[in-house]
């Protein structure tokens, strides 16, 4: 095999993976080629829409810039990685649907993905701050105010959710 190919190793949606790569392939193509991960979409494929985003060791990128070689001892979760257990989808997309912000979807997996990094934060975010944070993302469809309110919706419960455990927890202890 020529100089242009690489063997590296990855963890994909929590799975380790081992795979030969063109050096010139970009990890969109790698994610949607080799692995099948449909949910990775090509939209400009030069780094403005976001329709490719992927958290690579809980950092988003845009997948379509990032060379696959360069996933080599990574850690990628694509928007198929956030399925329960029992193929359940996860609050976030259980969100964007609640607050119609899906409509034709093409936006909708590299949204959901830069959503899932700020959400990891846990941290209140400010409504500008989350404006800032989605701003990489086009949508021809949604308008873009759905979607800001489905991830600042799904922010607000899960914060929620922690100060209860905390409360609870507190009251164990007492
Ligand atoms: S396809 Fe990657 S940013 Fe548009
Ligand atoms: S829902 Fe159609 S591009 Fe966003």
């Amino acid at each position: 095999m020529g100089k242009q190919y690489k063997l590296i190793h990855c963890t994909v949606n929590g799975r380790a993976r081992e795979v030969m790569v063109d050096v010139r392939a970009s990890l969109t193509d790698l994610l949607r080629n080799d692995f099948r991960l449909t949910s990775v979409k090509k939209g400009c494929e030069v780094g403005e829409c976001g329709a490719c985003n992927v958290i690579i060791d809980g950092e988003c990128f845009n997948s379509c810039i990032y060379l696959a070689v360069w996933a080599d001892g990574k850690d990628i979760l694509t928007l198929e990685g956030l399925e329960g257990p029992g193929g359940e989808i996860s609050d976030i997309q259980q969100a964007f649907i609640d607050e119609a912000a899906v409509q034709c979807g093409f936006c909708t997996p590299g949204a959901i993905m830069s959503a899932v990094e700020i959400l990891n934060e846990g941290r209140l975010l400010s409504d500008e701050e989350i404006r800032i944070r989605m701003s990489g993302h086009l949508c021809r469809c949604t308008g873009y105010e759905n979607i800001f309110r489905a991830v600042k919706k799904t922010m607000l419960k899960r914060l929620e959710a922690r100060q209860r455990e905390q409360g609870t927890g507190n009251r164990e202890q007492e």
